[in-house]
């Protein structure tokens, strides 16, 4: 038995979903059982050493606010600064699970583990895959050497920077593009295949500055994402600077191209003071700069991520990139 427990935080989600036919798995409602429910249906958690819960929301996580992600990130700071924490653990829909997991990994940058979870089918469901992963993240949780935020989902752990939901339906619905998972937990115990998130983001502001800066802002900058594509013009991009609009993000063509029309209108905006960033619709790849670019990017980080690491460079908060 280990002598320190993991905390297990309750978002909401499919994993907390329950569903009006057990033979559907789609026709069902996210966030209904609270997270001590969803640890009844793992009596072997338990033999794994001490847990606690605690419930931060209860929400689908397409609804994801600014005001969650606040009361998240100070509630995981708080127990990963108890010295008798191992780790934390998330229940948290896949929906926007990457940026939850990006976002806490900017923020709070831990030593310790902090594994988000979920599932892809309701709680109820004929052969529900949450318990299967919740005991995974819990197993990656109390790893001796895990740190850093990771998601766990269908025996595979991803990086916050790499993950991403690449599949509307199956239950294996993350992916790392390129980069890989860190490892795999087969059989209950762990294959790593890479380092764990922290041995490659070094951040200079420590986790408490960080959720104080958070905390003190009234309104989170209103960072949008556009898209270039074929016949796009810089009409949405026009109507978002009259908004107010403080930063954009370009979600290019290939290596974060953008259509001559939109990008007149974005460079427009960017002499007006918005800050403008390019990153790629493709699903795999990173955006390579060149001497030429006209808008900056963040390195290998998708449109959703980009857009948090916008926002939180306009908070003055230190994400490491
Ligand atoms: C959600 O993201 O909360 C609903 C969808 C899911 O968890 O798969």
């Amino acid at each position: 038995m280990q002598s320190k427990k993991v905390v297990i935080l309750g978002t909401g989600g499919t994993i907390a979903g329950v569903s009006s036919s057990a033979a559907s798995n789609i026709e069902y409602t996210a966030a209904q059982l609270g997270v001590d429910q969803l640890i009844k249906a793992v009596p072997r958690l338990v033999s794994l050493g001490e847990i606690s819960t605690e419930q931060v929301a209860q929400i689908d996580s397409k609804d994801m606010s600014f005001a969650v992600w606040a009361a998240l990130a100070t509630r995981v700071q708080h127990y990963l600064e108890q010295v008798d924490v191992q780790g934390v653990v998330i229940t948290h829909g896949t929906d926007t699970l990457e940026e939850t997991a990006y976002f806490l990994q900017a923020v709070l940058n831990p030593t310790k583990p902090v594994v988000l979870t979920c599932a892809m089918r309701p709680a109820d469901a004929l052969a529900p895959d949450g318990p299967q992963n919740l005991l995974d993240a819990v197993t990656v949780a109390r790893h001796a050497e895990a740190k850093g935020v990771v998601v766990v989902c269908a025996g595979l752990i991803h990086s916050a920077q790499d993950v991403q939901k690449v599949h509307t339906y199956r239950l294996n619905a993350f992916g790392s593009g390129d980069a890989g998972a860190i490892g795999f937990i087969e059989a209950n115990s762990l294959k790593l295949v890479r380092n764990w998130p922290l041995a490659q983001q070094i951040h200079a502001r420590a986790a408490p500055e960080n959720i104080a800066l958070l905390t003190a802002v009234h309104l989170w900058p209103m960072v949008e994402i556009v898209m270039s594509h074929a016949g796009a013009t810089g009409k949405g991009v026009e109507a978002l600077v009259a908004c107010g609009v403080r930063g954009l993000v370009v979600a290019g063509t290939g290596n974060g191209t953008v259509h001559h029309s939109l990008q007149a209108a974005l460079l427009k905006a960017q002499s007006q003071g918005v800050r403008v960033v390019r990153a790629t619709r493709c699903p795999q790849g990173r955006v390579l700069s060149t001497a030429s670019d006209l808008f900056s990017a963040f390195d290998g980080l998708s449109p959703v991520k980009s857009r948090i690491a916008l926002m939180l460079q306009l908070m003055n908060i230190d994400a490491g990139q």
